[in-house]
């Protein structure tokens, strides 16, 4: 039998898995909220690369008079660790790891046994199936899909996403979390995509489509859609932002797991990938940077 927390007062410590670009953010937006943070990453050199990257990001806010704390106090919320087991005393996990299935389920596998019973397992996976996540693990009902945006320290949403087994109470406490993290919350059942990447990665694959097919310049189809439809961004510049191999990825799993043919990704998409142009991230994509 588990036993649950009944109130987000009672969430004390959060343990962030992956110091990477979303853990590091996550792990700000929690400890400028006064929450204790423990980062846990297999490498050294990302939990040095995420506190200089929280520690930047912090002094920027300061200067803009938007903390209430000095930035001291609040990095003395966040401690580093490469021991999973010292989330012993963690009441929340959220997991930040790379998108790949086998290595969260192996985390997910070790977080239950290592977290107490009451804790609460977050995964802010963008494309993988909730509910099989949930099944490494004996506490489906303390199971739960929480998609923070990038870059989460400027990104009002925080997707929360319900596996078949959650429950009510783990989808409260979870919403009353990213609430109190300042973060907006809208809830999703558990089919591929969710709601944002369901409905935004189309888009843009179309996007790939209409370059590919000579219809306009990437810089037309990006001006078009900003002016047009009010977008901040072009479509082909925001693939560049995000990652075209995870772009791609997103839409294979939209296409196994929904079935329909208008969810192929794009052969242009797909030839980018096989290039080594993965956009931002690799200094070149559909734009080069
Ligand atoms: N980048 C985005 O725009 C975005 C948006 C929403 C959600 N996500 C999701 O967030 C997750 C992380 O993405 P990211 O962009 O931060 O990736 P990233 O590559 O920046 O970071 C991943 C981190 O995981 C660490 N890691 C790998 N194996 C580990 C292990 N066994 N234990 C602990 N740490 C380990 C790596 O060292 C790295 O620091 C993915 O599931 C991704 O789909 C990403």
């Amino acid at each position: 039998m588990t036993m649950e927390l009944t109130q987000t007062t009672q969430i004390k410590r959060v343990g962030v898995i992956g110091a990477g670009q979303m853990g590091n953010g996550i792990s700000q937006v929690l400890a400028q909220s006064g929450f204790n943070v423990i980062i846990m990453d297999v490498s050294d050199a990302s939990l040095k690369k995420a506190l200089g990257t929280i520690e930047k990001s912090l002094a920027k806010l300061f200067e803009k008079g938007k903390l209430p704390e000095h930035p001291p106090v609040i990095m003395s919320r966040i401690k580093c660790t490469t021991q999973l087991k010292d989330f012993a005393d963690c009441d929340f996990a959220i997991e930040a790891v790379s998108e790949q299935e086998e290595l969260k389920k192996s985390i997910f596998k070790q977080l239950d046994e290592i977290l107490p019973a009451h804790a609460i397992i977050a995964s802010n996976t963008s494309s993988l199936p909730i509910t099989r996540l949930a099944s490494s693990t004996k506490r489906a009902g303390q199971f739960i899909g929480m998609h923070f945006m990038n870059p989460v320290p400027v990104m009002q949403l925080v997707e929360i996403i319900r596996g078949h087994a959650t429950s009510e109470n783990t989808c409260q406490l979870t919403k009353s979390l990213a609430e109190q993290a300042g973060k907006t919350t809208v809830f999703s059942q558990d089919f591929p995509g969710f709601i944002v990447n369901r409905i935004l990665m189309p888009m843009i694959n179309e996007a790939f489509f209409t370059l590919m097919e000579g219809i306009a310049s990437a810089e037309d189809i990006d001006a078009g859609m900003k002016l047009g439809t009010n977008q901040p961004m072009g479509p082909l510049a925001l693939a560049d932002f995000i990652g075209l191999d995870t772009c791609l990825a997103i839409m294979k799993v939209l296409h196994d797991g929904l079935g329909d043919s208008k969810y192929r990704p794009c052969p242009l998409l797909k030839k980018y990938v096989d290039a080594g142009h993965l956009g931002r991230k690799s200094g070149r994509g559909v734009y080069s940077y």
